[in-house]
């Protein structure tokens, strides 16, 4: 059984992006599954199929093999591999062992907490696969949960559940991140539990001294914390009341002083303003205001209004560490957003480091829906 598709669909794969829509498929089999894909009697890849699915193929491997669940196992190992020295050095640390498409595992992510591991699944095809999977982690941790209840999963009729695949799963895991800890709610928090693609630029924050810190989007005390090191004042800002209650307890842990606020950004931003508030540093970490092409413009005048905001808080010389996780504002437009938010606001922006993603995170240049996150960190003049 064979995937046929279009010449368009066809000309996606040569370039090595991984996803045909179905649009572009003449024909497939009627069940999800794993399967090699032609144009005409040309073989082109092999990929995770479902035939209802938009997103009909996904391509994990441009060459043929003779066992298709043991090439994409062997993708797994692969990607276990390259995190398995981090592992090794920093056992406490919190690392992506597996990153989707970037590591060519379609719709599978998975976590790595401080010895526990937590996987999302949002392809059909890896259902039937998590018995393996589960034992090709096994070394890695001493418990997996399976934390599948994206929404995304209902695209491709899969249940939502999140249930342990091996060992006891403990309600949190206590992660070491440069000088700082965190707790990571295993089984309720957002996403696997914490934001690892920021790690490196939040560890970058411990570089940093001053008086007034604010971070912004703060979710369970990120950046925060790492400023509160080198801060005499720092203040992180959510609109989730459970977020702020996991900074306040990280604080407690880590023996720190640190001002938590449920607003909304938009308003907390405007009445700082209001106030005449200044700060020597900003961080910006907003969730993906872009979910899809369409809202490109609406998402790209709601991050140029947080940074123009923040920009006008900073003190001359201050800070501005500001991200963008949305694929869809590309980098070009990032940089472009934020040039127009410092004109409007009439000050310079020099460029102190231009940053993305953790290298756990990977990028596949020809599949640029792997590349999502943004990070400048910014002089304020
Ligand atoms: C990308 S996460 C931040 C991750 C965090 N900086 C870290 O390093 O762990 C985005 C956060 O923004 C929060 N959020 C979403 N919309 C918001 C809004 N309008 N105002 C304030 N916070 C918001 C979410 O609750 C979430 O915690």
């Amino acid at each position: 059984m064979r995937i046929l598709v279009n010449e368009r669909g066809a000309q996606r794969l040569l370039s090595r992006h991984l996803w045909v829509f179905r649009r572009d498929v003449l024909s497939g089999p009627e069940e999800p599954g794993l399967y090699p894909v032609y144009w005409g009697k040309r073989f082109l890849a092999l990929a995770l199929f479902h035939p209802e699915s938009d997103l009909s193929v996904r391509a994990y491997r441009f060459r043929p093999a003779k066992d298709l669940e043991e090439a994409l196992l062997e993708n797994l190992n692969r990607a276990l591999a390259r995190r398995l020295p981090a592992l090794e050095r920093e056992p406490e640390g919190g690392f992506r062992l597996a990153h989707a498409e970037g590591d060519f595992l379609p719709g599978l992510v998975v976590d790595y907490y401080a010895g526990h591991l937590v996987l999302q699944a949002t392809a059909h095809a890896w259902e039937g696969l998590l018995p393996q999977v589960a034992e090709g982690l096994k070394p890695l941790g001493q418990s997996l949960l399976a934390k599948n209840d994206a929404k995304a999963r209902e695209l491709e009729g899969l249940p939502l559940y999140v249930r342990p695949l091996f060992g006891q799963v403990p309600p949190a895991a206590t992660v070491k991140e440069g000088q700082i800890r965190y707790r990571v709610d295993l089984t309720g928090g957002q996403k696997t539990g914490a934001y690892l693609d920021q790690r490196d630029n939040r560890i970058l924050m411990e570089r940093f001294r001053g008086e007034r810190a604010l971070d912004v989007f703060s979710y369970a005390g990120g950046f925060g914390l790492h400023l509160a090191l080198g801060f005499q004042e720092v203040i992180s800002v959510d609109s989730s009341r459970e977020a702020l209650r996991q900074a306040e307890e990280n604080v407690r842990l880590n023996e720190l002083s640190l001002k938590t606020v449920e607003a909304n950004a938009f308003d907390y931003l405007r009445a700082l303003e209001k106030a005449g508030e200044r700060f020597d540093l900003i961080v910006l970490d907003p969730p993906a205001f872009a979910k899809g092409k369409k809202d490109r413009e609406r998402a790209y005048r709601a991050y140029k209004e947080v940074n123009l905001r923040a920009i006008k808080l900073l003190k001359e010389g201050g800070l501005l560490a500001t991200s963008s996780c949305s694929h869809h504002l590309t980098e070009p437009l990032f940089y472009q957003m934020l040039t127009e938010a410092a004109q409007d606001a009439h000050r310079s922006l020099r460029v102190v480091e231009k940053r993305g993603q953790g290298w756990d995170h990977p990028i596949l240049l020809n599949h640029p829906e792997t590349h999502y996150l943004k990070f400048a960190l910014l002089e304020v003049l």
